[in-house]
């Protein structure tokens, strides 16, 4: 089987091209990526050299360079990872949101129409279906729950699910999409909760908490997502939305602490600051969809998991330094300079 997968330098992308290499290696790859400030090719170096796997750059968004690469790779699946992901960036600048997470999703499921292909895959998120409040912890998003975005960035990764149901409604698209919760892991980029606060932690830096720190987030070891998407991929139903959580709700203070605990640091280097805009207040999955049709569940507890991505960040330090060093430190001045 041949593979497409777009945004492959990041941090989800990445770790599904290390399952898929390790899983099947008779399966070819190919990764087109943009490598915006998220992507990294330091991240693909240990695959750059297989010779089932081809990395390309390129904009998800760029009609006539999606076009060629189809004319050229006849991929059998496209998993379509690439996007703006970053919550805090989609309130400062939400437009390249609309460019690369819908208009690029566009261009891709076009390009799938005009070359065919079995399946198209779209990584969605929990963020579509809005928040929970804080006091009914008996409610969970399932399949039906309705959209109802809170940011920019929520409501671009909305609007390109609509988009590709209306592609399967009316062209017969093969589609799939998936909505994940929080993800954690090797890889993952210092400017979201879990490595900018381990980051800043080994530093000896202020850790910033959002508002009071009681938002709750759904937390899911990545790998555990790259196997749900590879079993939605093979076998999942044409045209069907599979939620994907574990049910590892923590709020950020607690996460938080579970850091500085690991590391032996203080608490006191949490700093509150101003809350997000439009923050959401609680996300959790209800997975029993993808449970019973696929037999998917996850094999990573939260208090293993983040245990595992602290060590990784440990022995991996050139990794997130090399980041820190560059573009990275400007974004953060912008982000925090104020608070
Ligand atoms: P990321 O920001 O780490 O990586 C995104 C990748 O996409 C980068 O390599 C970037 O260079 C690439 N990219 C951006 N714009 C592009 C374009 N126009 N053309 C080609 N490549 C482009 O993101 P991530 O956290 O790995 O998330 C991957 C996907 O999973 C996103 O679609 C996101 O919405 C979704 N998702 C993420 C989470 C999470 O917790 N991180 C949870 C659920 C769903
Ligand atoms: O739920 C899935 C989503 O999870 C994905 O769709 C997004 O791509 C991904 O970025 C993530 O969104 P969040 O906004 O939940 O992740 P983030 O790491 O930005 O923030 C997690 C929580 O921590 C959120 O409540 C805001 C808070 N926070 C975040 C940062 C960066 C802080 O308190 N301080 C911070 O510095």
């Amino acid at each position: 089987m041949k593979w497409l997968v777009t945004g492959g330098a990041g941090f989800i992308g990445s770790n599904f091209i290390f399952y898929l290499l390790e899983k099947y290696p008779e399966d070819q790859i190919v990764c087109l990526d943009k490598l915006t400030y998220a992507g990294n090719l330091e991240t693909l170096e240990k695959v750059m050299q297989n010779p089932n796997f081809t990395f390309v750059k390129g904009d998800i968004a760029d009609r006539p360079a999606v076009y060629a690469l189809f004319e050229q790779e006849h991929p059998d699946v496209v998993v379509n990872f690439a996007a703006e992901s970053h919550v805090d960036r989609s309130v400062v600048d939400p437009g390249i949101f609309l460019q690369t997470n819908i208009l690029g999703t566009g261009v891709l499921m076009d390009a799938c129409r005009k070359y065919g292909i079995q399946r198209y895959h779209q990584v969605s998120t929990d963020e579509v279906y809005g928040d929970l409040p804080l006091d009914r912890p008996d409610l969970f998003f399932t399949e039906q729950t309705p959209i109802h975005t809170s940011s920019p960035y929520s409501a671009s990764k909305a609007s390109a699910d609509l988009l590709v149901q209306a592609y399967h409604r009316t062209f017969g698209l093969p589609i799939s999409i998936s909505r994940c919760s929080n993800n954690y892991g090797p890889y993952h980029f210092p400017e979201k909760l879990i490595p900018l606060m381990i980051a800043n932690a080994l530093n000896d830096k202020p850790l910033p908490v959002y508002g009071t720190g009681e938002n709750v987030r759904d937390w899911l070891y990545v790998t555990d997502h790259c196997a749900a998407i590879d079993l939605i991929v093979r076998r999942g139903r044409d045209g069907e939305v599979y939620n994907i959580g574990g049910h590892n709700e923590r709020t950020n203070l607690e996460v938080v602490k579970t850091i500085l605990k690991a590391l032996g640091k203080p608490e006191s280097l949490i700093r509150f600051v101003t809350d997000r805009p439009g923050h959401d207040m609680r996300y959790a999955i209800d997975p029993t969809k993808i449970h019973e049709e696929l037999g998917w569940l996850p094999t990573t507890p939260f208090d293993e998991g983040i245990q595992k991505t602290i060590r990784w960040y440990l022995d991996n330090k050139p990794w997130w330094e090399h980041i820190i060093s560059g573009d990275y430190q400007n974004y953060y001045e912008k982000m925090y300079g104020n608070r």
